[in-house]
């Protein structure tokens, strides 16, 4: 599940990892129009749209109503200070041992304090200047 497609860069290389391993689901978020369209058409051309689901829109919204029943890998990439509201939405379906991805996740303290909380129920490292990666514990 990812959060902040843009124009699907980070999203080719999500999708040929899962099928580079065998298959699965990327669903991944975005609300500029332009950009769906990109994304969605960059998909096509590299034939790997048949393992990923572009949703137009807040993912917020439209994240909420039909959330998969469980997810392994969560990059967030979309506006940072939303990071906190976007954990609590998926958190219900992340199972142990999943890992969620904050790039500039030093531009959402409040993310990074939750993460590295150690009543929280993660465990969290920091990768590189800001890159924040989580175990869902
Ligand atoms: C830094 S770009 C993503 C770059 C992409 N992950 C890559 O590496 O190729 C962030 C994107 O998140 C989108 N975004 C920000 N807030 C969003 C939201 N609430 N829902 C959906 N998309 C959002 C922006 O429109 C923008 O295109």
């Amino acid at each position: 599940m990812e959060f902040g497609t843009s124009f699907g860069v980070s999203t080719l290389h999500l999708v040929a990892a899962l099928r580079d391993n065998g298959g699965g689901l990327l669903i991944s978020t975005e609300f500029e129009p332009v950009k769906v369209a990109q994304a969605r058409a960059n998909l096509t051309a590299a034939g790997l749209d048949d393992l990923v689901e572009i949703r137009a829109g807040d993912a917020l919204e439209i994240l909420a109503p039909d959330l998969p029943e469980a997810m392994d890998l969560v990059p967030l990439d979309g506006a940072k200070n939303l990071y906190p509201r976007v954990l609590s939405l998926l958190e219900p379906r992340l199972r142990p041992g999943s890992l969620v991805l904050a790039d500039n996740a030093d531009w959402s303290p409040d993310y990074l304090a939750r993460v590295r909380d150690a009543a929280g129920g993660y465990l969290s490292v920091s990768l590189a200047e800001d890159v924040e990666l989580t175990m869902r514990l």
